[in-house]
C-alpha cells in the first residue's frame, strides 16, 4: 500500500493543515486522519447509493408526492456535469418536490431521457416540435405548470441563449415563456466561465432576476484543468431550490442557526467519549424554523437521523469542530444550541489503539472543551439577536437552568429533566421550562416536534417585538 507523509505535502497545503489542526487542538497527522475518515465515509455513502439493490431503485423512481407538492422543472443542459443532474432529481424529490425534466439535444449526449424520466417518474421532454408532447402538455404549459425552473448544468450556450432571448429549442422556449423564478447552476471550463461574453450574459441574467448557485472551484473533468467552473453539488443546488420555494412564514428573511446531537471526543482511533443525545429535538427545531420560512443552517454532531429537507446541514464530530462550524455559519438572527456538547475531551488522543494493561486501569487526562453557547452569547460582533441554550439537568432543573442563563449570558434557556426515568434523552417527547431573565414558563409534556413548533412561534414573536 502506498504511503504519504505530511512532509511530502506542498508548503501551502501544509500551512493550511497546520492552521486547521491548531484550531481543532489536534496534531497534523490526526487532522489528516479526521479529513480522510470524513472523505471515505462520504465516498462510501455515494458508492452505496449507486449500488442500491434493484427493488429499492425501482421504489425510488417514483416516490410518492403529496398532492400539494411543489413542482420543479429541471432543464438539463449539454455539459459533462449532466450526470450529476440525475442525482439532483432525487435530491429535489427528497425535499418533497415533484420533478419534471427537459433535456436539450446536447444533454442527450451525456444522459438519456429514459434515465431522467425514470427517476422523475414522468417522461422527460426533449423536442419543441414533438407533436405528441405539444398536444399532451405543450411548451407553454411546461413553462407555467411549475413553481420553479432549475437549469443544471447551465451551459455557456444556455446562458447566452437566455440572455439574448433565443427560442430555437424546447429549453429556450420554456425559459422565455416562464413567469416562474429561475435558478441556474452554471458548469463549464474555467476559461469559458471567465470569458467576457459569459460574464456579460450572467450579469444580464442576474439583473433580470435570475438566481445563481455556484459554480464551485475545483478539478474539471478534463485532465489538468482546474479552477472556477465546476457545477455546484446536487445537495447545494437542492438547498438553493428549497430556499427559493420556501413558503412565506413568520421567520421569512431570518437566518437561524441550530446545533443538534451529541459530540464524539476521540480517545484513540477506535474509541470516543459520547453521550446519549439523539439529536431529535435539535433536528425538529431546525425543521420547524425552515417550515416557518427561515434560512436554516443545522450543525449536527453524529446523530442517526435523516437530514431535514431543504436545510443546509454541516456535519461535525467534536466540540472543537462544532465551534468552528458555528463561527463559520455566523452571522445569524437566532442561534439555538440544542446539541449536547461534551464538556471534556481527552488531552492527548492516542494515535494507535490503546492496549489493555494488566494491573492498574489507564487513567485518561481530560481537558475542558470550549463553551460554544457562552462563546456566542458573549460575541461583540455578530452576536445573534436571540441566543437560546438548552439545559439538560437531573436535579433542581429550574434553579440550575436559571443559574446557567446568568452564567452563559444567553437570552433564553430551555431546561429539561433528563433523568433516566423521564425517557426524554433519546425519546420522542419532552417537558420544557422556558427560562428568560424575567420569567419561567413550564410547558406540558409534548412531542419534540410540538416543542419545536412552540419554540419557533415564540422566537418569531420575539423577533417581531424587537423590530417594533
Ligand atoms: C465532452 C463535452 C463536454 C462539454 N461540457 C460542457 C460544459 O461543461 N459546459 C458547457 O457550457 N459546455 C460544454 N460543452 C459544450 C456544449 O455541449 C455545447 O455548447 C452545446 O451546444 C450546449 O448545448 P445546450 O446549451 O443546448 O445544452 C461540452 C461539449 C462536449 C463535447
Amino acid at each position: 500500500m502506498a504511503s504519504l507523509t505530511v512532509r511530502q505535502l506542498d508548503d501551502k497545503l501544509k500551512a493550511l493543515l497546520r492552521l486547521r489542526a491548531a484550531r481543532h487542538g489536534r496534531s497534523m497527522e490526526d487532522e489528516v486522519r479526521v479529513i480522510l475518515k470524513a472523505a471515505a465515509e462520504a465516498a462510501g455513502r455515494e458508492v452505496l447509493e449507486k449500488f442500491e439493490p434493484p427493488a429499492m431503485a425501482v421504489r425510488r423512481r417514483a416516490p410518492p408526492v403529496a398532492a400539494d407538492a411543489r413542482r420543479i422543472l429541471l432543464i438539463i443542459g449539454g455539459g459533462i456535469a449532466a450526470y450529476k443532474s440525475l442525482d439532483l432529481i432525487r435530491r429535489l424529490q427528497d425535499s418533497g418536490a415533484r420533478v419534471r425534466c427537459i433535456l436539450t439535444a446536447a444533454a442527450q449526449h451525456f444522459v438519456t431521457p429514459l434515465a431522467a424520466g425514470a427517476l422523475a417518474g414522468e417522461r422527460a421532454f426533449t423536442d419543441l416540435f414533438d407533436a405528441q408532447s405539444e398536444f399532451d402538455v405543450g411548451h407553454i404549459r411546461l413553462a407555467r405548470d411549475t413553481d420553479l425552473v432549475v437549469v443544471a448544468p447551465a451551459t455557456a450556450d444556455l446562458l447566452a441563449k437566455m440572455a439574448g432571448g433565443h427560442v430555437d429549442d424546447l429549453a429556450g422556449a420554456v425559459l422565455l415563456a416562464t413567469d416562474r423564478p429561475i435558478l441556474l447552476a452554471p458548469a463549464m471550463n474555467p476559461r469559458m466561465w471567465a470569458a467576457k461574453a459569459t460574464q456579460r450574459n450572467l450579469a444580464q441574467l442576474v439583473a433580470d432576476g435570475v438566481r445563481v448557485v455556484g459554480p464551485n472551484s475545483g478539478e474539471m473533468a478534463e485532465r489538468g484543468e482546474a479552477g472556477l467552473g465546476r457545477m455546484a453539488e446536487p445537495r447545494e443546488i437542492a438547498a438553493a431550490a428549497a430556499a427559493m420555494l420556501r413558503v412565506a412564514g413568520p421567520l421569512s428573511g431570518a437566518r437561524v442557526l441550530v446545533t443538534s446531537g451529541p459530540t464524539h471526543e476521540p480517545i484513540d482511533p477506535v474509541r470516543f467519549i459520547a453521550n446519549r443525545s439523539s439529536g431529535k429535538q435539535g433536528h425538529a427545531i431546525a425543521a420547524a424554523a425552515a417550515a416557518a420560512g427561515a434560512d436554516v443552517v443545522l450543525i449536527a454532531g453524529p446523530a442517526d437521523l435523516p437530514e431535514p429537507p431543504g436545510i443546509a446541514v454541516v456535519k461535525v464530530e467534536t466540540a472543537n469542530e462544532m465551534l468552528a462550524a458555528v463561527e463559520r455559519a455566523l452571522p445569524a438572527d437566532v442561534a439555538v444550541f440544542a446539541a449536547a456538547v461534551a464538556d471534556w475531551r481527552v488531552e492527548r488522543v492516542s494515535r494507535g489503539k490503546i492496549k489493555k494493561q494488566h494491573g492498574e486501569p489507564r487513567a485518561l487526562a481530560l481537558v475542558e472543551n470550549p463553551d460554544i453557547l457562552a462563546t456566542v452569547a458573549h460575541l461583540k460582533n455578530h452576536r445573534p439577536r436571540l441566543v437560546i441554550g438548552f439545559a439538560a439537568e437531573t436535579d433542581d432543573v429550574v434553579a440550575n437552568a436559571r443559574a446557567k442563563l446568568a452564567k452563559k449570558g444567553c437570552d433564553w434557556i430551555l431546561a429539561n429533566d433528563v433523568s433516566p426515568e423521564t425517557g426524554i434523552m433519546g425519546g420522542d417527547s419532552n417537558t420544557i421550562h422556558l427560562i428568560t431573565a424575567t420569567s419561567v414558563e413550564s410547558w406540558p409534556r409534548q412531542s419534540k416536534d410540538d416543542v419545536a413548533r412552540q419554540l419557533i412561534e415564540r422566537v418569531a414573536a420575539a423577533l417581531r417585538g424587537e423590530k417594533r
